[in-house]
């Protein structure tokens, strides 16, 4: 029984760690997908380090206005993304 708990312990803590960086790579991928539908990333870019969450929470619901569609679990990812990106992240390249 031990055995079988350090097995499962071994396993959620290898899973966690595989996980990671894909939660990462999904967020940029959510951003890209639904700011591209309506202009290129540079307008994005160029505000990336400029405003703070509060910033783009207020941009991004200006965005929402303008049609476009998210839920609200996507927008909070995507405006902690923002916030936190540095002009030269994945998004702009
Ligand atoms: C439904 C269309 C649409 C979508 C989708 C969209 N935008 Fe926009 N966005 C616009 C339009 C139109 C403008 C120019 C007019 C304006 O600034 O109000 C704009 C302008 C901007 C600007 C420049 C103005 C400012 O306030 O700094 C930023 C930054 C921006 N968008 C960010 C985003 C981000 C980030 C996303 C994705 C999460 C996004 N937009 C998705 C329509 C859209």
């Amino acid at each position: 029984m031990k055995f079988l708990f350090s097995l499962f312990v071994a396993g959620t803590i290898m899973m966690t760690g595989a996980l990671a960086p894909v939660a990462q790579a999904d967020d940029a991928e959510i951003v890209t997908a639904k700011c591209v539908s309506c202009h290129s990333m540079k307008r994005v870019c160029r505000a990336l380090g400029k405003k703070d969450l509060a910033g783009w929470e207020k941009t991004n619901a200006r965005m929402v206005k303008k049609g476009m569609t998210v839920s609200d679990r996507e927008l909070a990812k995507i405006n902690r993304y923002l916030a936190e990106a540095k002009p030269d992240a994945t998004i702009c390249q």
